[in-house]
């Protein structure tokens, strides 16, 4: 016991007590949020995809509204969306690949395709 005891030094304390604020520790691939799907399109402008895919209409992609009709919005289908984002690969809509895009997190191409799905 007495070796977890540590003398506080001018500091180290200071921060407020601490309040019971429970985090919101929620995995990346629960429930989109509309900051979520924000954030998803934002990076979406910022990246390669819409030299590729519309939203309305097939372009060298499947239009992104036609991607949100074949999927659900469900937690295990933006884990598989994602992961293609990252990995790049064809035969889904056609012969055509995408590209790989090893650049992108998980994180963030779950986010993407939260914005994808959420065009109903
Ligand atoms: C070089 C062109 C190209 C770029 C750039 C591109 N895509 Fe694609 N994307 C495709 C093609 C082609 C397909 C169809 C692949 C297939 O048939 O399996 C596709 C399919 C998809 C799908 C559906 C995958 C499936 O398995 O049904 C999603 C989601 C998607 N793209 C999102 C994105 C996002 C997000 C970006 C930007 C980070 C992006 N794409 C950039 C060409 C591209």
């Amino acid at each position: 016991m007495i070796a977890l005891i540590t003398i506080p030094v001018a500091g180290s304390f200071a921060q407020t007590p601490k309040k019971k604020v429970i985090p919101v520790k929620k995995p990346a691939t629960q429930a989109a949020t509309a900051a979520d799907i924000k954030e998803g399109e934002a990076l979406m402008m910022k990246s390669d995809c819409f030299a590729c895919h519309k939203v309305d209409v097939k372009l060298v992609g499947p239009a992104y509204k036609d991607v949100a009709k074949k999927y659900p919005a469900t937690a295990a289908n933006y884990t598989i969306l994602a992961k293609k984002i990252l990995a790049g690969g064809s035969g889904v809509w056609g012969q055509i690949p995408m590209a790989a895009h090893p650049q992108i997190t998980q994180a963030d191409a779950t986010k993407m395709v939260k914005y994808i799905l959420s065009l109903k």
